[in-house]
């Protein structure tokens, strides 16, 4: 064994520097010699067909070499179903392609694409293309459609049932001492990482590379090969730098095989780059939503029966819903319970992932209605939901495979003070501000690939090593945290190690997402590295000349790129020696992981505690958040830095979600009303409190060789809540709704 001296280090960026200098190359930075570009024109109706499309002028414009519509793009050669990321396979965002006939299902649907020499003249040309439209009538939002209501078999890319049930949930309710009734509604999200998702394709005779904003580089590659009918042989996804995603570059929509499309089309390669406005249309969204909750307890508020409902709208092709009843089954011993999604078919494009995706919905008005609960029979927050602590995954039986949760709630209210807050609503006053105190718990799921993944680490004679597989780092810091598992597997300081992603041409990783990314990566670089080590071990072992020769393998240690014996550490010699005698100039070995069968055995989940000071003006109706700190147990932590700025991302993104972010639909034009960062508001540094992370380290010996849980969206869960319930604390106003805006604290 080796000891662990990288893993776990507040390590800064190793590309932190590229990234802020300019050296680090996106997706639409690509530039090649006679490249062309292509814009997207969205149809302006929701619902519809085009009747005519009038491209006389926009051809005529300057620099224009093609407009493709569904009159002349090629069909595609498959509509591949909808499945998730996840497991490494295809991953359409949504089972409808654009441009196989007339027919306009939602706003912004892509009608024609427009390639020009350059960005500008697409640009100009666009605006010249007339469509014209025969619309018929569309419903975007809840209310126009709720008696059109249905329950589907089955939601969230058909792995989540539309329905869950554990003992007799109204028999419960009929017995329990206290009863809350509750609804809440949500507004849509937008996704908004700071890149917009961008394609740039280039074809070299019938060989395909596309350099691709995206969370999983198989996942593009297996897509745009199932829509043009290719073989995954032929096309070559690279994305060495994404600047963000959230879930909204995980599953892939059209404009990667429209660029190739067009690329091929006008034989140039091409690079298509949505707007900031096209990013609220064209890669899924956060459905609006509505839950509503019976929750019964006993006098001592341990729950009885949990009844948990929601309805949202989803489009006219797929059964999507954010799991939102997820988590927030799971959390609580409760013997009775329902679960049940109902969906309202719309004119939008398929919602999706957004960080934490059902999870953060689901889990605020559960912990908004415990708030409520606690109140009622005077308990502290706290107590309460340590009176209802569950041992095991409640839908299963199935214990936890490490918890934590019961230190997080006690060492995050040390770190808040919570002691200090007093349970009476509007006791507490700074100035005209009403000051409120409010916590919540919070859970995300473990996720494992059903796909084994692999990685492949080299070691040089000149003691450097490379380790790779093929996923981006959309922001996560992956990059950095695979360094610091490569070097401490195999005993190299940090800075002799290289870790390199992004290439589909580099061994299989699933698309990183629902926080599993750090799990199953570690995993894989972990057993690459670690073969390695032993294999050059074995061959110093092997070899007659190495001070090491006949030594037990299991009785040797690497340290610094020296393995010698853990008895007599003077007995060795160093990687590059073995190399050099032997006449190698590197050595290589592939790794490959997956879960282990007995984690089906398991409840996984990362569990943490979230607590929230506001300041409220009770005469302006503007909310405050003072001071967030979250308490998270997500089982080893590889990078103290890197992990703590992600659950802080989280807590800021659940203080959006709080109290800013919002997009409706206008129900007359059947349009979204925010398509700007002007109008779809997203926290700012004004808006940022002091955010204290506090990380609990527990081990885990089932998810993965490293013990690794998560740590990208659990810092969302729970937060909106715990600053809903501070709301509550602060006025006595229980709002029940999100984004809280001026008007419901007027
Ligand atoms: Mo994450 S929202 O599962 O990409």
């Amino acid at each position: 064994m080796t000891t662990a001296l990288a893993i776990g280090q507040p390590t800064d960026r190793v590309d932190g520097r590229h990234k802020v200098t300019g050296g680090a190359h996106y997706s639409a930075d690509m530039l090649f010699a006679n490249m062309a570009y292509a814009v997207l024109v969205g149809a302006h109706v929701p619902s519809g067909r085009i009747t005519h499309i009038d491209t006389t002028e926009a051809l005529q414009a300057g620099g224009v070499l093609a407009i493709l519509t569904h009159e002349n793009l090629p069909k595609t050669a498959a509509q591949p179903p909808l499945l998730p990321s996840l497991a490494g396979m295809p991953a359409p965002g949504q089972t409808f392609f654009p441009f196989q006939d007339a027919v306009v299902h939602y706003a912004g649907q892509p009608v024609a694409v427009v390639v020009a020499d350059t960005l500008e003249r697409a640009q100009h040309a666009g605006a010249l293309i007339r469509v014209d439209y025969a619309e018929t009538p569309s419903v975007t939002t809840l209310d126009q459609a709720r008696d059109d209501a249905y329950e589907p078999e089955a939601i969230f890319a058909g792995f989540v049932p539309g329905r869950t049930e554990r003992g007799d949930v109204e028999g419960g309710l009929a017995k329990a001492d206290v009863r809350i009734d509750a609804t809440f509604a949500y507004a849509a999200n937008s996704h908004n990482p700071i890149e917009p998702s961008a394609t740039t394709a280039a074809w070299d005779d019938d060989q395909l590379t596309l350099y691709d904003a995206t969370q999983g580089v198989a996942a593009t590659q297996l897509t745009v090969a199932a829509l043009l009918g290719l073989t995954p042989s032929k096309v070559r996804v690279i994305s060495h730098y994404v600047g963000g995603s959230f879930g909204c570059k995980a599953m892939i929509w059209a404009h990667p095989a429209l660029a190739a499309l067009a690329a091929r089309h006008v034989g140039r390669p091409v690079k298509l780059t949505l707007t900031r406005e096209q990013m609220f249309t064209s890669v899924g969204h956060r459905e609006e939503q509505e839950q509503s909750i019976a929750l019964g307890a006993d006098k001592e508020g341990r729950l009885v029966a949990l009844r948990h409902h929601k309805l949202s709208p989803t489009s006219h092709f797929d059964d999507w819903a954010e799991p939102s009843l997820g988590v927030a089954s799971q959390l609580y011993a409760c013997p009775n319970y329902e679960g049940v999604y109902r969906l309202i078919r719309a004119n939008t494009m398929t919602p999706t992932f957004m960080r934490a995706p059902g999870e953060a919905s689901g889990m605020f008005a559960l912990e908004c209605t415990m708030d409520d609960l606690a109140h009622e029979l005077g308990i502290d927050p706290i107590e309460l939901r340590l009176r209802n602590y569950s041992d095991t995954d409640p839908n299963t039986g199935n214990p936890w495979s490490s918890t934590g949760l019961k230190e997080c709630y006690q060492r995050g209210a040390e770190r808040f003070g919570w002691h200090r807050r007093n349970p009476e609503p509007r006791s507490w006053r700074d100035g005209n501000w009403l000051i409120g105190h409010g916590m919540a718990a919070a859970g995300y799921p473990v996720y494992g690939p059903s796909n084994p993944q692999r990685a492949r680490a080299r070691l040089y004679s000149d003691g450097t090593a490379v380790v790779q597989a093929a996923t981006p780092d959309f922001g996560t810091g992956v990059t950095t945290v695979m360094t610091q598992v490569a070097a401490d597997a195999l005993g190299l300081p940090l800075d002799r190690c290289r870790f390199e992603g992004g290439d589909s041409m580099l061994p299989t990783i699933a698309a990183a997402v629902g926080s599993s990314g750090a799990g199953m990566i570690s995993a894989a670089v972990h057993t690459a590295a670690t073969q390695l080590r032993d294999q050059l071990v074995a061959q110093a072992i092997a070899d007659t000349q190495s001070p090491l020769h006949g030594a037990d393998p299991a009785g040797v240690i690497v340290r610094d790129g020296r393995m010698m014996l853990r008895d007599d550490p003077g007995t060795g010699e160093g990687y590059g020696e073995l190399l050099h005698r032997n006449f190698l100039p590197d050595v290589e070995a592939v790794g490959s992981w997956s879960p282990s069968p007995q984690s089906s055995n398991y409840g996984m989940m990362t569990f943490g505690a979230q607590f929230a000071e506001v300041a409220v003006d009770p005469d302006l109706g503007v909310a405050r958040v003072r001071r967030m700190v979250g308490a998270f147990a997500p089982g080893r932590v590889l990078n103290r830095k890197t992990a703590g700025s992600q659950l802080m991302g989280g807590m800021l993104w659940g203080l959006g979600q709080a109290l800013l972010e919002a997009n409706s639909m206008d129900p007359l034009r059947g349009r979204w009303v925010a398509s700007s960062l002007g109008d779809y508001l997203v926290p700012v540094n004004a808006d940022a409190p002091e955010v204290e992370i506090e990380l609990i380290e527990v081990e885990d010996k089932v998810v993965n060789p490293l013990g690794v849980k998560g740590v990208g969206e659990v810092g969302q869960v729970g937060a909106a809540a715990a600053i809903a319930n501070a709301v509550h604390n602060a006025t006595g106003r229980r709002v029940r709704k999100l984004p809280i805006t001026i008007e419901d604290l007027m």
